[in-house]
């Protein structure tokens, strides 16, 4: 990723942050609705909290950007309990279109094709890492309390 890719990740993710609650619910909105079997994952979930920690961990990586080797293990461990949550390789495709949906109603004009290839790459590599670590949870780990 360049660095004036980088600076478009910080300049669009800041005018999103302080609409982070309206965001993290348009969000979920549109991920049932484009994909209902991620529905009953969130079982019993407190869905504001949820929310919450999604934009924490957005906020995390872009923070990160410049030094996103460091951030690598973190990004693997979170995968890994991803399998314990139930989430599926498939999975990953309706949260990133979710993704891109939320930030094209948050961002308005400045919702550029520029900008969209931008986010869309940047979630391919973070995505990337979670599931390359996903496979490789054996399916020992995957029944037992170690992912969960
Ligand atoms: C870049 C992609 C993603 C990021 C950054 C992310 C971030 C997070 C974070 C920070 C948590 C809090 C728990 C923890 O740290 O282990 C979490 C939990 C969770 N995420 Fe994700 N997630 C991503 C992709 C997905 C996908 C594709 C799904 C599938 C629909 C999903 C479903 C869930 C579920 C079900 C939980 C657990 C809720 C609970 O039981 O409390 N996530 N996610």
């Amino acid at each position: 990723m360049t660095p004036a890719q980088k600076q478009l990740l910080r300049d669009t993710w800041q005018q999103v942050a302080p609409i982070a609650d309206t965001a993290a619910e348009l969000f979920y909105n549109r991920l049932f609705e484009i994909d209902p079997s991620t529905r009953p994952l969130f079982k019993g979930v407190d869905m504001q909290t949820q929310g919450g920690k999604l934009m924490k961990a957005i906020t995390g990586v872009i923070q990160g950007l410049d030094h996103l080797e460091m951030l690598v293990p973190t990004i693997e461990d979170l995968g890994r309990r991803h399998v314990g949550y139930g989430v599926r390789e498939r999975h990953y495709d309706s949260v990133g279109a979710a993704l891109l949906w939320t930030l094209e109603q948050g961002l308005g004009p400045a919702w550029t094709p520029e900008v969209k290839a931008t986010w869309a790459e940047a979630y391919g590599v973070i995505s990337g890492i979670m599931r390359e670590a996903a496979r490789q949870v054996t399916p020992a780990e995957r029944s037992s309390e170690l992912v969960a």
